[in-house]
């Protein structure tokens, strides 16, 4: 317990100043400083960070900024930045920064310079990704390249996609993209339907090439693409490997030269800047690709230099901290109001919640405070009509992200507008409300009187101050969109320091891998004799096994 950092004097502070803080209206905050923006917005690598709308003063930063000293969160940006082992469990350095180090110093691992390496599978990309854009690469008919099937799943997946989708703009007219992640029938299956083997490429995505759920799929997608061809040489021109593991994806049967190497250093959700990013550097090309690197080795310098307080990952974090572990919240919204960033939630589900989900610290003690917030979201004008009633008028307090793009890459007249009156009047309305007076002055004027008026009342009061943070960005080009998702990757590294966690290792999702491994043979049985789960397990397992039509 003592090693916490819930036993230190600057946590008591934090938790003093909170009693203090908790019934302070923004509002108030809003009214006795005209300059509050001014003093609570901060840009850096072309983002804006505007935090005024947050339940904090500047004695609550100052206070941040000491549980920031006294957990030593510089000294751990520079672990993290030269090569330490900062991922303890597994005894690995996370150097995703490596893989975007444009400056191309030299970062050393275990005795080793990683750059020659980094830069030497960036020239591969370029040259493979040129192939299939000029269409040189051609498929085992002569076909060139219409189709780029990504099979991965969580790291694998999620961020290749996310870029995919935010680039479109930029992507080449001829060819299609595809991220095939699930098991399940109907993601594969349907799109095996829809393309042509003669015209597509699988790239085949996985750090360990071991994960059941890849396998399954690349193996399906090999055996169709066999069946359509009718030859089993047709796969070297039709699969591709990205993967730490040579051995195996010679033993799935691609060939090493088709192989897109990348390191145990880099963890899966931090490893969209290595080859796992091959698709977003086949569908929008080398260049942009290496624009995306560029802004996030902005990001890293701003992170690795800037004072605490006018650091945007360094405030962001602490801010989040203050939340969860002082105001106990434990959800997040994030709300892009940038259509192009639809699959940003879905991403950082994955990078802070497999990251930060843990209740103990590095030293494996039982944290007594609350760590990861439940991240989600959706753009904005969709969530308006969806979930923001919750926001408004339910009983939790959950701190919102609005990400906003003041252009878009379209020119519809009016849209831009109404995106951006939408986002700035939602944030503007959450942290304002509208209290009692005000909503009877409002109905009044509405013609509402007597009981109508008293019965309706309570339902139109809005309590706000409720929390947000806005970030502004001119355009999502490439390296805004680096920028961006380096300043998420690194301030949950922020939020791990202030908590003593590990961010690298995931050992949560073992558990529920091995037990699906155990059940897999037993559904597979004919007879249920074998079956001893718990009784939900086995009645659920008998349910499906009397009422499926066929065992393939
Ligand atoms: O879900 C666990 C996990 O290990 C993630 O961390 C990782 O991104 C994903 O599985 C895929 O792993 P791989 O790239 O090794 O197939």
């Amino acid at each position: 317990m003592n090693n916490l950092i819930s036993q230190s004097h600057i946590w008591t502070t934090l938790k003093n100043h909170q009693k203090y803080l908790a019934p302070v209206q923004m509002q108030d905050l809003f009214a006795l400083n005209e300059h509050r923006y001014e003093d609570f917005s901060i840009e850096a690598c072309d983002l804006l960070l505007d935090y005024s709308k947050n339940r904090l003063t500047k004695d609550t930063l100052n206070l941040l900024r000491q549980l920031a000293i006294k957990v030593d969160l510089e000294a751990w940006v520079q672990k993290l930045f030269t090569g330490e082992l900062v991922n303890n469990t597994e005894h690995r350095a996370a150097l995703h920064v490596a893989l975007r180090n444009r400056s191309n110093t030299q970062i050393i691992v275990n005795g080793k310079n990683v750059m020659p390496e980094v830069n030497l599978v960036l020239e591969k990309m370029r040259k493979f990704s040129n192939l299939v854009r000029d269409g040189e690469w051609r498929g085992y008919t002569g076909k060139t390249i219409e189709n780029i099937v990504n099979i991965g799943i969580g790291g694998s997946d999620l961020g290749p996609a996310m870029v995919t989708r935010a680039l479109r703009i930029y992507q080449h007219p001829r060819l299609h993209s595809y991220f095939v992640s699930n098991v399940d029938n109907s993601h594969l299956g349907d799109i095996l339907t829809r393309i042509n083997p003669e015209t597509t490429l699988f790239i085949i995505a996985s750090k360990t090439f071991t994960t059941q759920e890849t396998l399954l799929n690349a193996h399906t997608a090999r055996d169709w693409l066999i069946e359509k061809l009718g030859d089993e040489s047709a796969v070297a021109k039709h699969f591709v490997a990205v993967s730490t593991a040579t051995e195996k994806v010679t033993e799935f049967g691609i060939d090493p030269v088709n192989m897109f190497e990348f390191w145990d250093w880099v963890g899966g959700r931090y490893s969209l800047w290595s080859a796992i990013g091959l698709p977003i550097a086949v569908m929008v090309g080398m260049e942009r690709f290496e624009e995306l690197l560029t802004g996030a080795h902005e990001l890293d310098q701003h992170f690795a230099t800037a004072p605490i307080l006018e650091n945007l990952p360094m405030l962001m974090g602490l801010i989040d901290v203050w939340y969860s572990s002082f105001f106990n919240t434990t959800s997040q919204a994030v709300l892009p109001y940038d259509y192009t960033l639809k699959l940003f939630p879905a991403y950082l589900q994955q990078l802070v919640m497999e990251s930060l989900g843990k209740r103990v610290t590095r030293n494996g003690d039982v944290v007594d405070y609350t760590t990861c917030p439940v991240i989600w979201g959706a753009p904005g004008n969709n969530g308006q009509h969806a979930f923001y009633q919750l926001l408004h008028q339910g009983t939790h307090v959950i701190p919102t992200d609005f990400i906003v793009a003041i252009e878009s890459h379209y020119n519809l007249s009016e849209h831009q507008d109404a995106v951006l009156s939408n986002a700035l009047a939602q944030s503007h309305a959450l942290m304002m409300g509208r209290n009692l007076e005000k909503t009877k002055q409002n109905l009044v004027s509405m013609g509402i009187k007597d009981n109508d008026l008293a019965q309706q009342l309570p339902h139109r009061v809005f309590l706000g101050n409720q929390p947000s943070n806005t970030i502004l960005y001119k355009k999502l080009t490439p390296k805004i969109l680096g920028s961006l998702i380096a300043l998420y990757e690194h301030k949950v590294f922020v939020q791990s320091t202030c908590w003593g966690i590990n961010p690298f290792d995931q050992w949560g999702v073992e558990l529920g891998k091995n037990v699906a491994s155990m059940l897999l043979p037993t559904l597979q049985e004919k007879n249920n004799d074998r079956i001893s789960h718990d009784s939900s397990t086995n009645g659920l397992l008998n349910y499906i096994k009397t009422h499926r039509d066929n065992i393939l």
